[in-house]
């Protein structure tokens, strides 16, 4: 299965870093990576400004949310149509900072599903908080997560498995454990969905991660601002 990369910047980026694709395109250039899938997904206002810039690099642009219906009233909110209109092609959902602040999995399903109707590619974000780690439900806890948050979808989407105590924290899952996880996982969802690991992914730890049975990719947050950084935990993919 072809590795996927994927680069989520969170709420940083100011104009200057429109052209962080190109930097990468320098670092990394397009015509070596040709195995690979490499994404980038920036704050929503500058996604219009990088879709020239990203399909000249060969990468592709990825949104960090959006809403399930395509147009109202919903002050705030970006629909998969417009988002679609300015190049976009993934878009992550269900990430364990949106469902800290109250995302359900029945919204992050009806976001997949509309985001799959759309031909796009969402990805779909799980993972355990350390409380739950700590019990030993960690298993348990992500399958049923799992079964809600991409209900009435069979196939079209990307799951990331994000323990939330690996966020942010310089703290990666072990080796064991993101083998176990992602076993589990692909019990679940069967053997076509790509399942990506997220959670302090670095250049340090990048190219043992990226060989764990069952790991098709990486969801990558602080590490994806640095251009070389980004781009060695890519060529880390083989
Ligand atoms: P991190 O973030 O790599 O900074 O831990 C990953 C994510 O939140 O997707």
């Amino acid at each position: 299965m072809r590795k996927l990369i994927v680069g989520n910047w969170k709420m940083n980026g100011k104009p200057s870093c429109l052209a962080k694709p190109q930097n990468f395109d320098e670092i990394y250039p397009s015509q070596d990576r040709g195995h690979l899938d490499i994404v980038i997904c920036p704050p929503s206002l500058l996604i219009s400004g990088m879709e020239d810039i990203c399909t000249n690099a060969n990468i592709q642009i990825g949104a960090q949310n959006c809403h399930y219906l395509d147009k109202g009233a919903y002050t705030g909110e970006i629909s998969v149509t417009m988002l679609k209109d300015f190049g976009v092609k993934f878009v992550i959902l269900g990430h364990s900072e949106r469902r800290a602040m109250g995302e359900t999995d029945k919204e992050v399903s009806l976001k997949a599903i509309k985001v799959v109707k759309e031909n796009l590619t969402p990805i779909v974000c799980v993972g355990e908080n350390l409380e739950v780690r700590k019990s030993g439900h960690a298993l348990k806890f992500v399958s049923e997560q799992i079964k809600s948050s991409i209900a009435g979808l069979s196939k079209g989407y990307v799951l990331a498995y994000e323990p939330i105590w690996a966020i942010g924290t310089g703290v990666t899952a072990s080796i064991d454990d993101i083998r176990k996880m992602h076993i589990n996982i692909r019990e679940i969802i069967g053997p076509d969905v790509k399942v990506l690991y997220g959670g302090s992914v670095n250049k340090k730890n990048a190219t043992e991660i990226l060989q764990v049975e069952n790991v098709n990719g990486v969801l990558v947050g602080g590490a994806s601002l640095d251009m070389i950084d980004f781009a060695l935990i890519a060529k880390a993919a083989g």
